[in-house]
């Protein structure tokens, strides 16, 4: 399988904090992965760098055959329809109906002229509705999404998410803001839209889900992978190591864990 996503050494410092600290790493096209690790970890940041809304400070990020500290223009157009983000305090335009807000997953595929007019008269308002059915929201086609829950935003920007249909797909705790029945659903509806060929990088709060079917967990700390491994691959022991005293507000159950070695 070929890399879809590669880190080469990369660091990332802001303002003398070092955010990242000398991450190589290799994800092939299709892998689903779950970013993992306590508050402050870089799991967010990891995310930024990834969707190429932030470039490393050393070291090279390629992400779906691009460098994404090169691209501009043109490039960063067709390089940003190609990665969809679902991000942690989700950024719906709060004057547009949820119809719009859906319908901008369109938009990289759309003329400017096209953009412009689907404000006044849809375009493709079936294909919004037909997102919106799949995480059941139907019925609000034409709500702002000030009268929406913060868990129902949530799944709008799934929504939007869906009619993007991007090569990489980036959610950053897509579950926080939710109960745990449509905290999975989401989960669930993430991995129908990347099916096979997608590639899926997940930040988790909760690793009662890390069993919706990861092929891959990287734990992170203190900007640096601590570890790298199938889910099977965790154990208690090694989830005290990474999320030190935060682990006992971590929901686990029912993620089976590996028995600890020695
Ligand atoms: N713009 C910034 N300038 C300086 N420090 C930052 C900036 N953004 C994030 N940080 C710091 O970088 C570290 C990693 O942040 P990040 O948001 O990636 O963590 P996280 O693993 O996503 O945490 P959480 O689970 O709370 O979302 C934190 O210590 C944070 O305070
Ligand atoms: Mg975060």
């Amino acid at each position: 399988m070929t890399a879809e996503i590669e880190f080469e050494n990369v660091s990332l410092h802001i303002n003398g904090a070092r955010l990242l600290d000398g991450i190589t790493l290799s994800i092939p096209r299709g892998q689903k992965v779950a970013l993992i690790g306590p508050s402050g970890a870089g799991k967010t940041t990891m995310l930024r760098l990834i969707s190429g809304i932030a470039w490393p400070t050393i070291g090279k990020v390629h992400v779906a055959d691009q460098e994404t500290g090169t691209l501009c223009g043109n490039a960063l157009r067709r390089f940003r329809r190609q990665v969809g983000f679902l991000h942690q305090q989700d950024n719906l335009v709060p004057q547009l109906r949820v119809a719009h807000n859906v319908l901008m997953g369109k938009l990289g595929d759309w003329s400017w002229w096209q953009s412009l007019w689907s404000l006044f008269r849809p375009r493709q308002v079936d294909v919004a509705l037909a997102a919106l059915e799949r995480v059941e929201l139907g019925n609000r086609l034409w709500a702002l999404p000030d009268e929406l829950s913060g868990g129902e935003q949530q799944r709008v920007a799934l929504a939007r998410l869906l009619v993007q249909e991007p090569r990489v797909v980036l959610a950053d705790e897509p579950v926080s803001a939710l109960d745990v029945r449509l905290g999975r659903a989401v989960v669930q509806q993430l991995f129908q839209l990347v099916a096979q060929e997608r590639t899926l990088v997940v930040s988790l709060h909760s690793l009662s889900l890390l069993d919706e079917g990861f092929d891959r967990i990287l734990a992170m700390r203190d900007g640096r992978i601590v570890h790298d491994g199938p889910p099977s691959s965790l154990s208690k022991k090694l989830l005290q190591e990474v999320y030190g005293a935060e682990l006992a507000q971590i929901d686990v159950s029912p993620f089976h864990l590996a028995d600890d070695e020695g």
